[in-house]
């Protein structure tokens, strides 16, 4: 649906808000399973870049499993319907508190980060009289290509364990009674968009594969983590994630052993393009060469452009005809609270609605309430 029909109905309601295209969602969810079916791959879903429970209740609903980074998003995936036998656990520094909580849960694994933290799961599960699965998450050293801040799985970042430390873990673990060593994660780097990089750490995983089997583990998962871009500058070309190269590249060069299940913990590439920031037009005014167009959005709403310098496809809804030079900011008093420099827009002036695209993902939740700013509501497909 384009929005700019929607324009009288975003008109009539405060900005600025989250739009949610739910068939777009659903859509995205259809394409999702069609390339996983009579595959031994499985989809947990990465809370991170969304929480919104609209939105869970459509994933809950296409069968796929939770990825949760703390023990509030535990907590919030299974009370929204996930099944705790199907919700993984990840992050670099989870609190005993979170483990625990985790544990009395039920959950599928714990994506485990450092040798500290699997002793800390040993003796946790061990006061529950448990045997905790987990998952180890190694530090594959290959380039994922993307903005610095979301790589993780350089040797530099500090994620996982390395691969040395993998090896010397193998002779301790059977010291381990309350753990139950079933896989192995990885998870290269979010807004990836080159799939050689997901053929280098499918390569990487076959050569670790290789000498734990030598060494005699034959682990039933290995879970490469989420990573898939999206295409932010034209997003109603390609609306949908390119799932089919995505997936072709573990499906080819990803060495499975028999009855091993591959898992995959997506969050971007499913709900970033069916969200958008509905914002609108405070002031208009000159700058040195240019013109500010200045929102009632701002960094407050969507950190992605200050934080990462990240590009949103922006949109005027209300004006069309000849065009003009112009620098979107919103109204937080930094400097980095700017959505795009020179771009080329319809001559807009104060009050126009503005749509800031592909803002599903990482949008409604890292919004903050800096200069005790209001957080954002929600409105969906299916009520205006
Ligand atoms: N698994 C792990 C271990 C992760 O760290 C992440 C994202 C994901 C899965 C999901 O990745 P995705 O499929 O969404 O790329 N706030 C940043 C993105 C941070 C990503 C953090 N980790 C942004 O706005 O671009």
């Amino acid at each position: 649906m384009q929005l700019r029909s929607l324009l009288s109905q975003f008109s009539s309601l405060e900005t600025p808000f989250y739009y949610y295209d739910l068939e777009l969602l659903e859509k995205t969810l259809a394409s999702l399973k069609e390339h996983i079916k009579g595959r031994p791959f499985h989809v947990h879903y990465a809370l991170k870049a969304n929480v919104n429970e609209t939105l869970l209740q459509s994933i809950v609903k296409a069968g796929l499993g939770a990825d949760c980074v703390s023990g509030n998003e535990v907590q919030h995936a299974i009370k929204n319907g996930f099944d705790s036998s199907d919700v993984v656990f990840a992050g670099v520094g989870k609190s005993d508190k979170e483990i625990k909580e985790a544990l009395s849960l039920g959950i599928f694994s714990f994506n485990v980060e450092s040798v500290e933290e699997l002793y800390v799961l040993n003796e946790l599960a061990g006061q529950q009289s448990k045997k905790a699965r987990f998952a180890l998450r190694i530090n594959p050293n290959v380039d994922a290509s993307t903005h610095e801040y979301i790589t993780t799985g350089n040797r530099h970042n500090k994620f996982g364990v390395t691969v040395d430390e993998l090896w010397l873990l193998l002779d301790q673990l059977s010291s381990y009674e309350h753990l139950s060593f079933i896989g192995l994660h990885f998870h290269i780097g979010s807004q990836v968009v080159d799939m050689e990089r997901f053929r280098h750490l499918a390569i990487r995983i076959n050569e670790l594969q290789k000498v734990l089997a030598e060494k005699g583990y034959q682990l039933p998962h290995v879970n490469v983590g989420g990573g898939l871009g999206i295409n932010y500058v034209q997003p109603d070309k390609e609306p949908i994630a390119d799932f089919a190269s995505y997936f072709a590249q573990f499906e080819q060069y990803l060495h499975l052993l028999p009855n091993q299940q591959l898992h995959f913990e997506l969050g971007r590439s499913i709900v970033a393009q069916c969200g958008s920031l509905i914002s609108r037009v405070l002031y208009t005014k000159p700058g040195d060469g240019k013109t500010f167009i200045i929102l009632d959005a701002g960094m407050t709403e969507l950190v992605r452009p200050a934080l990462y310098r990240a590009e949103h496809s922006i949109e005027n809804l209300s004006a069309a005809g000849s065009k003009e030079i112009y620098d979107v900011v919103g109204p937080i008093c930094e400097s980095s609270d700017t959505f795009s420099h020179g771009i080329s827009l319809p001559r807009t002036q104060r009050g126009d609605i503005i749509a800031i695209r592909s803002a599903g993902a990482y949008g409604e939740v890292m919004a903050s309430r800096y200069n005790l700013r209001e957080l954002p509501r929600s409105f969906y497909s299916d009520e205006i």
